[in-house]
């Protein structure tokens, strides 16, 4: 039996980051595999991302393949019911009535900095304060972004502790130094970071400082200043109990500066190996409900007590978990 099991729910929430704008064109229809669930995004008539279940209730039918927008709806491909943003059937082409009821799930979206993001909450609460607008995306002055994107086998409150674990920086990753960090989780559970570090490159090490700062469990923002900045959107939506989707967006300032330009690029490449080996833990280390930690660990304690709070439901199994195999129980 692996050891492996994870005593906190799989789903926080938030607000998600589910699409880019520019994957979702005018009409576009996209399956979605999310939090468990079969969902179906679409673009539509107006431009508005709108995002339902995706099985029709009448036979079944996924609308993530071969629906078709129409008006402010989405046609199923399989006998043509006509479902509105609200998740309402509007039409039945062949039948002179519709069902009472007739309705199917929708889900809250919003589209900003060139994202569609979901709502989502594990008792169905009322969407929170919409993610804030970044003004440097869409800026002539910054690069589009450069995406990457991995599907980790883990789930999010174990992988968030990366984030305030400051000491895997230098033995993990092979940063140079261990960084000076001024890391919180503030009473919403949000992470913020500031650090100032040297990011070993091809080129040497560059000094520079690094922001970071979560909005909700499943979006964060890292300034990256030193000598080109960046910004990176690093945002994780769970697909199921046991995978996450992790999108990182890299935006650049633009620079006529080569030498710039190519400690740049060498630093999209550290971040993109730091991630993937990051990953590698991710999917084989487990939890311990009581780790042994030492002082020069850092907050990892106020990151798990804090981040507890994007999560529906007790945390109550931990107990449990801890006399099923921790070593330091009782
Ligand atoms: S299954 Fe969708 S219209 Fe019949
Ligand atoms: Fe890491």
């Amino acid at each position: 039996m692996r050891e492996r099991h994870w005593p906190f729910p799989a789903f926080p929430n938030g607000w998600f980051q589910v699409a880019y704008s520019d994957e979702l064109g005018a009409g576009g229809v996209e399956p979605l595999e999310v939090f468990g669930r079969d969902l179906v995004l679409f673009r539509d008539g107006s431009g508005a991302p709108r995002i339902l279940d995706a099985h029709c209730r009448h036979l079944g039918a996924h609308m993530g393949y071969g629906g078709e927008v129409d008006g402010d709806g989405l046609r199923c491909p399989f006998h043509g019911w006509l479902w509105n943003g609200d998740g309402a059937c509007t039409e039945i082409p062949y039948a002179a009535k519709i069902p009472k009821g007739a309705r199917i799930g929708s889900w809250p979206v919003h589209e900003v900095n060139g994202l569609v993001y979901l709502w989502h909450h594990a008792e169905g609460e009322a969407a929170g304060p919409v993610p804030p607008a970044i003004d440097e995306v869409g800026s002539e002055s910054w690069t589009p972004f450069t995406k990457l994107r991995w599907k980790v086998g883990s789930r999010m409150y174990d992988m968030g502790e990366n984030a305030v674990d400051h000491v895997h920086f230098k033995y993990l990753h092979g940063a140079s130094g261990a960084p000076t960090l001024d890391q919180k989780t503030d009473e919403d559970g949000n992470v913020s970071n500031y650090s100032e570090m040297e990011m070993t490159t091809p080129k040497g090490p560059v000094p520079g400082s690094i922001e970071s700062r979560g909005f909700g469990p499943g979006l964060g923002m890292v300034r990256v200043k030193g000598v080109v900045d960046t910004i990176i959107l690093n945002n994780s939506t769970p697909i199921d109990e046991e995978h996450v989707d992790v999108r990182f967006s890299y935006m650049q300032r633009r620079t006529e500066d080569l030498r710039a330009q190519r400690i740049g690029e060498a630093m999209l490449r550290d971040l993109k190996k730091q991630m993937e080996q990051d990953i590698v833990v991710f999917e084989h280390k487990r939890y311990w409900t009581k780790p042994l930690l030492v002082a020069e660990d850092g907050p990892i304690g106020e990151y798990r007590r804090r981040a507890r709070k994007h999560y529906s439901g007790s945390f109550a199994s931990l107990e449990e978990a801890e006399r099923e195999g921790d070593p330091k129980s009782g």
